[in-house]
């Protein structure tokens, strides 16, 4: 405990030791469906993750998005916190329900004009808005038709996203077209622990390709419709053998497949991998993809997002894993545990990780310029006298923000960093129970109090960089 406190505290003295580019993007990251609440207002209809969350089961405690944070009623206040953090820059999500009802060609202006105020309040804060597209809440009716194992769902996706870009275009500093297609897909339709709560591999595969779909006619869209610059956010990761034993390192090239190149190799070279169409051909014959899809996949973007969490551990598979997997091929992996610290949510606390996502992506996929568009933690806050002490997280801030340093020093183009997550706020499938923020939340009486990561993070944002850790 002791060098965390001395780690919590030595955060003042200035000027750090290690800096940041003078134009790097200090932010805080959120998505509508985590903090917005106000599911009913002003025309927004129901996501999958309204209807998710009202199955007995599926989320801890029974929570949902109602009431979250009450973003959607709190706008100023919220970016009146930020302004005293002293961003640059905050990545914020659309909620395609609000902005198109039922998933429908209308757009709603009460919805949109929810955006515009925060877009323009952010602006007058001094913040640049990034704004992401898709962070998991697709209209219900969508999904009644098919959801993303719809192709029709993709065109819809970017009529939506020209009706967005048409009114906040030009305001917004960076688009992002979906937030981690993988959970999409692979945790949504493989094995059902978020919205929808499918478990059908092949659906997944299926979703997997229209997405990426989804992501080729926005960035066309969005193209069209001014020059603000686009980006996708991937949890591309840092998957690693358990041993050199030919039979983890295969297993290791599974699973890097079916997390990163399947993703990032149609995005950037316009081909799904040969090794992940073998892996996955007892389970899909991949007839989904059309002529000319891949060519619209592979549009040129301005830049990535990486969330990044933890790495993963594998190897071979003697016996088959414990419970379900999201991987159409993980029967032949075994998940093997990192060693040492984790976070509330049992994951390892391992900034190597980030450090060798943000070179190998620039080593494998081109020299464009790299975001952190999340990275953070949950960790047991306890309001001890009005105060969060959160050392812990600090801590792991700061050793990740070293990793991302050591990335930046050995050539990686990175532009900025976003803490996840600006607020406390609803944790998916753990509901409410895990707390990511800076920002600590009240729920009952939606009290923000900063914790002390929080006013650590400003002194970051003064000072242009860290302490080593
Ligand atoms: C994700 C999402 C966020 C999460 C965060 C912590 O990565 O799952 O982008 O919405 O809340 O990552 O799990």
């Amino acid at each position: 405990m002791t060098a965390l406190v001395a780690a919590g505290t030595s955060c003042q003295t200035s000027p750090a030791e290690l800096r940041f580019p003078a134009d790097f993007w200090w932010g805080a990251a959120t998505a509508a469906y985590q903090i917005e609440g106000a599911i009913d207002e002003d025309g927004r209809t129901p996501c999958i993750w309204d209807t998710f969350a009202a199955i007995p089961g599926k989320i801890a405690n029974s929570d949902s998005g109602h009431p979250a944070c009450e973003h959607y009623f709190r706008l100023r206040e919220d970016v009146a916190l930020m302004a005293g953090l002293g961003l640059a820059a905050y990545r914020f999500s659309i909620a395609w329900p609000r902005v198109r009802p039922r998933g429908g060609e209308r757009t709603n202006p009460a919805g949109l004009a929810f955006y515009d105020r925060l877009v323009d309040e952010l602006l007058s804060a001094g913040i640049k808005p990034v704004a992401t597209l898709y962070h998991w809440d697709l209209p219900q009716e969508l999904e009644d038709a098919g959801g993303w194992t719809n192709r029709d769902t993709a065109f819809r996706f970017a009529d939506y996203a020209a009706g967005v870009a048409d009114r906040l275009g030009d305001r917004v500093r960076l688009w992002c077209t979906l937030n981690e297609p993988w959970c999409s897909a692979f945790l949504g339709y493989g094995i059902g622990v978020h919205a929808p709560g499918r478990r059908d591999h092949a659906a997944a595969l299926a979703a997997t390709h229209h997405l990426l779909l989804a992501h080729g006619l926005a960035v066309r869209a969005l193209r069209a419709a001014g020059p603000v610059p686009v980006s996708l956010a991937v949890n591309a990761g840092t998957v690693r053998a358990v041993s050199t034993d030919p039979a983890d390192a295969d297993a290791a090239r599974r699973i890097d497949g079916l997390l990163n190149r399947i993703f990032l190799d149609p995005v950037f070279r316009g081909r799904y991998p040969a090794d992940v169409l073998a892996d996955t051909a007892r389970i899909s014959d991949w007839s989904f993809v059309r002529d000319g899809d891949l060519s619209l996949i592979g549009s040129p973007i301005d830049a990535l997002g990486l969330n990044y969490y933890q790495p993963d551990l594998v190897g071979a598979a003697a016996t088959p894993n414990p419970g379900p997997v999201p991987y159409p091929t993980g029967e032949q992996v075994a998940w093997h545990d990192l060693p040492g610290p984790r976070t509330a949510m049992d994951w390892a606390i391992d900034p190597t990780g980030l450090e060798a996502v943000l070179l190998r992506v620039g080593r494998d996929y081109g020299d464009l310029p790299l975001y952190v568009t999340e990275n953070g933690a949950a960790f047991p806050d306890h309001v001890v006298d009005g105060q969060i002490d959160d050392l812990d997280r600090i801590d792991f801030l700061r050793r990740h923000l070293a990793a991302a340093h050591r990335a930046l020093s050995a050539g990686a183009n990175l532009r900025g960093y976003f803490v996840w997550s600006l607020l406390d706020n609803f944790e998916w499938a753990y509901g409410y129970a895990h707390r990511f923020g800076l920002i600590h939340v009240d729920y009952a009486t939606q009290r923000r109090t900063l914790k002390r990561s929080a006013h650590w993070y400003r002194g970051v944002i003064a000072a242009g960089g860290i302490d080593q850790p």
